[in-house]
């Protein structure tokens, strides 16, 4: 139904996990899948875990044998999970369609085992109940690690001497932060490898999931159009802009202690500009896409203080409302000058993107909600229509100024409402030669009306089917980190203050002076 293969019991990748039944290949129709929510209590497994497992079941993309438990400290029975999960379960892939029946038959697959993280009697009689679900089947099993970072280690440990698959494979998805620089990440990494292999870490960083980061590739490596001017040549400035126009309303205590380049920046836009601006791969397989990242990763330069702005919202009133200042966040710390916004400039030293400025933007509580990536191209040599000297037809000094500021911009927008557009310059209608910039527009709501499906479910999904490809290797990581570590250093070393904006404002001036060092407007 989602044109995507129905999974099928061969999970690809059995080898490589070490999951052989007797002989050597996974017996057709003789395993089931156990996904263990770790931290099932939480914040991200009731808003995004649960009901993205419930879609991939209500599209028939589970496997038939399948099973989800919930793992946290807090008590609670089977009965109460299933409550707590309903709550947040919707019906989003059909509202017209009643689907309180197959939410009722997913819900009797949910059990829930208390117990706490670096407890190996917690996660063995989670094993042993796991072992009753599973019987006689071969046991597949994979954990989602929703809980704080500082914990990840103490369940790994656990779960993987007491809980791993003895014939199936074992997973586990960790989510970020991945550290908070290259020496807490690569300590991260040696830890989590005492326990596993390489192989069995996925780790998550959801814009990759999202539909429109997905079609990056296809829209660069598919079209003639496209992949000849995807360089220096033809290419100005690549813009990469997140915003939300809410603050860190709930999480300040965890943002506090990371701010908004490490957020935002150096996982998802970066992995955004990796995709975007990579070598073509030799294959779809996924260590060729990781191989091709890494190498772009590798060839950045690392960021400059002098390229960087940050800065964090204030208070501010409007319309008789208030909305608060960052530190007014009981769970910050006073006097914080953690950034909740950044604007970078970034450069790739090779010979695709030499001297291209990738400049990126990322902010909490600013005056909107988006994520977009900007293409902006060079102007058109000895451009016909640019010419200021003749005026032609009616109009047309006035029109031939406009045009020499528009130049092609071809911009996808993530989030919200999905778009891929290409302004272009064109003629209006008419006697005279008016030039006017519009858009050629594929905008998704109406030519695909069926309802895009979250990051978690794509995700979740490869994780089960063993996909690495939208998940990051350890040295992609490493790779990540060596461009934002020093600055991330500089910073704090200094302490630098940041530019304080007002909530709900489009942030500090001071992006706009970055990117004018670069000659570059944002989008
Ligand atoms: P929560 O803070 O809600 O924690 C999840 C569960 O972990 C809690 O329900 C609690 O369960 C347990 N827990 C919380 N704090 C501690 C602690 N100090 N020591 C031991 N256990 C603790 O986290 P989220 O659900 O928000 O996030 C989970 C993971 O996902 C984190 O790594 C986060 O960075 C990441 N993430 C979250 C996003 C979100 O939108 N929430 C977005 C992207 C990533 P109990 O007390 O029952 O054991
Ligand atoms: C998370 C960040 O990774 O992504 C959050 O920790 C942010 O701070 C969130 O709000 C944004 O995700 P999305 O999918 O809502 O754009």
């Amino acid at each position: 139904a989602n044109g995507r293969p129905q999974i099928s019991a061969s999970f690809r990748d059995v080898a490589i996990d070490g999951a052989q039944s007797e002989d050597g290949a996974p017996e057709q129709g003789g395993s089931t899948v156990s996904i263990t929510v770790v931290g099932a209590s939480g914040d991200l497994a009731k808003k995004k875990i649960f009901p993205a497992l419930f879609a991939l079941y209500y599209e028939d993309c589970l496997p038939e044998h399948f099973t989800v438990f919930g793992y946290a400290r807090s008590k609670m029975s089977d009965e109460e999970l299933r409550n707590m999960i309903s709550l947040t379960l919707t019906c989003r892939i059909d509202q017209r369609e009643n689907c309180s029946d197959k939410m009722e038959q997913f819900l009797k697959r949910c059990f829930y085992q208390s117990g706490q993280y670096n407890s190996e009697e917690g996660f063995s009689e989670l094993d042993r109940k796991l072992k009753e679900k599973e019987a006689g089947k071969v046991p597949n099993r994979l954990f989602y690690l929703s809980i704080p970072p500082n914990i990840f280690v103490d369940v790994v440990r656990s779960a993987s001497r007491t809980a791993s698959s003895q014939d199936g494979w074992t997973r586990f998805i960790v989510e970020k932060p991945f550290g908070r620089d290259s020496e807490s990440s690569g300590e991260l990494t040696r830890n989590l490898k005492k326990y596993l292999a390489e192989e069995q870490i996925f780790r998550i960083d959801h814009y990759l999931g999202k539909e429109l980061v997905e079609n990056l590739s296809v829209l660069r490596f598919s079209n003639l159009v496209f992949e000849p001017l995807w360089s220096r040549n033809y290419i100005r400035n690549v813009q990469l802009i997140f915003s939300e126009d809410f603050g860190t309303e709930g999480r300040g205590g965890y943002f506090d202690n990371y701010g908004i380049i490490r957020d935002i920046m150096q996982n998802h836009l970066l992995q955004i500009l990796a995709l975007f601006a990579m070598e073509t791969p030799v294959s779809l397989d996924a260590e060729d896409i990781r191989n091709e990242k890494v190498k772009v990763l590798r060839s950045m330069r690392q960021l400059r203080l002098e390229d960087v702005v940050v800065g964090q919202y204030k208070g501010h009133s409007k319309g008789g409302k208030t909305y608060p200042a960052y530190v007014d966040d009981p769970t910050v710390p006073s006097g914080s000058i953690t950034p909740t916004f950044a604007a970078a400039a970034l450069f790739i030293d090779n010979a695709r993107w030499d001297g291209v400025p990738f400049l990126m933007k990322a902010g909490k509580a600013l005056h909107t909600r988006r994520a977009e990536i900007r293409v902006q191209f060079r102007r058109v040599p000895g451009n016909l229509y640019g010419r200021r000297s003749r005026s032609v037809g009616g109009g047309g000094t006035t029109a031939t100024r406009e045009l020499e500021k528009a130049t092609n911009e071809l911009v996808l927008r993530v989030q919200p409402d999905e778009a891929i557009y290409l302004k272009i310059n064109s003629k209006v209608p008419g006697l005279g030669m008016r030039l006017d910039s519009s858009d050629l527009n594929l905008l998704y709501s109406e030519r695909y009306p069926a309802e895009i499906p979250d990051a978690y479910e794509r995700l979740l999904l490869d994780a089960i089917e063993g996909e690495r490809r939208l998940f990051i290797r350890s040295d992609e990581l490493d790779a990540a980190w060596a461009i934002f570590t020093p600055v991330l250093a500089d910073l704090e070393a200094n302490k630098v203050a940041p530019e304080l904006y007002p909530y709900g404002s489009r942030g500090p001036v001071g992006a706009h002076y970055l990117a004018a060092n670069h000659n570059v407007r944002w989008g």
